[in-house]
């Protein structure tokens, strides 16, 4: 059984931060931004709790999508950033959505949250007959997490959200979810649930780095080692177990982290980049939010069509990566 994805939707906030407004912060500038990363400019939350942006994006995935929200037999939430510690977002989302007859949770799989919360939709589907549409949603605002002083993770996260409604369809569908735990110290933000030794730092080490509660901090060699290897992993994996290949996929929509880490992969695979979706410039990396930001802008733009393959493949904390092929 595979999915369709019916319709989607996205919520991007306007305040935007430029490469040269970290030029007040730190000692930085719009050259080694772009050469190292790709990207330009990345909104930031202002007012907007992240909960706020994913209800938003939901809300025009359901409008597109033509369906009554009563009809939504789940709500999967994706995201690392949430508002609250309890309630999920999930339920925070159902709450203004009116989908009163769905079951509603979380998930956490960082950057990798999106393909995750999809893949467990898909097999919530396959066991529940009844399940007629699920709301797969990935709302991020990372600027609340980023030490603004560190030049090298600062620079690379934004903030939005994106939405799907998906149905159960006999469409094409594969999948691999897959995660390294022994790398899990690489990409962290302690919350604010710790021991008082960790707090102080002086009896316990746990081999997290040491960062403010709160802070995102990661070994930015260490992971774009991983993601390298992670990113086109998925696919191979999907490729050999059902015999898809590279050549079959109209578009490859990756995790948008870093470009170079995206080339790598093209490259990897033999394939043009011009088959990759692209979007990073001007969303930098929202998370969980960044590969259905990606596909919702592509989809916007008449870019990817219904009937096309598509390989959403992605890597992040944890240290998690996966992917699906599907066709829209
Ligand atoms: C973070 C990242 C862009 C750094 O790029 P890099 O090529 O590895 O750069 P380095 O860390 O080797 O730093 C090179 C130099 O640039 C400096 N530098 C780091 N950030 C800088 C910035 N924002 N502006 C200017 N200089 C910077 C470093 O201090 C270093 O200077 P030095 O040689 O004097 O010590 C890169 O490692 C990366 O993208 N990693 C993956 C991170 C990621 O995607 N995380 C999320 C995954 S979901």
């Amino acid at each position: 059984m595979g999915i369709n994805i019916l319709a989607m939707g996205s919520y991007v906030p306007e305040q935007k931060l430029l490469n040269d407004d970290f030029k007040k912060f730190i000692d930085t500038n719009d050259e080694w931004i772009r050469t190292r990363t790709g990207i330009t400019e990345r909104p930031m939350a202002g007012w907007e709790p992240a909960w706020y942006m994913g209800a938003e994006a939901a809300k025009k995935a359901i409008e597109r999508a033509g369906i009554d929200p009563a009809d939504i037999g789940l709500i999967i939430a994706a995201t690392i950033t949430s508002d609250f510690l309890t309630p999920s977002m999930a339920c925070v989302i159902q709450r203004e959505i009116g989908a009163v007859n769905a079951a509603a949770f979380d998930v956490n799989a960082a950057c990798t949250g999106f393909i995750y919360a999809l893949d467990t939709a898909r097999r919530f589907m396959q066991t529940d007959d009844s399940m007629k549409y699920v709301l797969v949603v990935a709302a991020e605002a990372l600027s609340r997490f980023l030490d603004f002083s560190d030049r090298t993770t600062s620079i690379l996260f934004g903030d939005g959200a994106a939405a799907a409604i998906v149905e159960p369809s006999d469409k094409l569908y594969a999948s691999h979810l897959a995660s390294d735990g022994t790398g899990a110290h690489f990409l962290c933000a302690r919350s604010l649930n710790v021991a008082p030794e960790v707090k102080t730092e002086t009896e316990f080490d746990d081999g997290f780095p040491k960062k403010p509660l709160h802070k995102l901090a990661q070994d930015g060699k260490e992971v774009y080692k991983f993601a390298t290897k992670a990113l086109p992993r998925s696919f191979d994996i999907i490729s050999e177990k059902t015999g898809i290949t590279k050549d079959e996929i109209d578009w490859f929509i990756p995790h948008q982290a870093n470009i170079r880490i995206i080339e790598t992969a093209a490259k990897h695979f033999g394939v043009s980049m011009d088959k990759f979706i692209i979007t990073l410039d001007h969303y930098g990396n929202t998370s969980s939010g960044s590969i259905p930001l990606a596909l919702n802008e592509a989809i916007e733009k008449g870019i990817v069509k219904r009937g096309q393959k598509l390989a959403l493949i992605g890597f992040g904390a944890g240290l998690t990566y996966g992917g699906i092929v599907l066709e829209y």
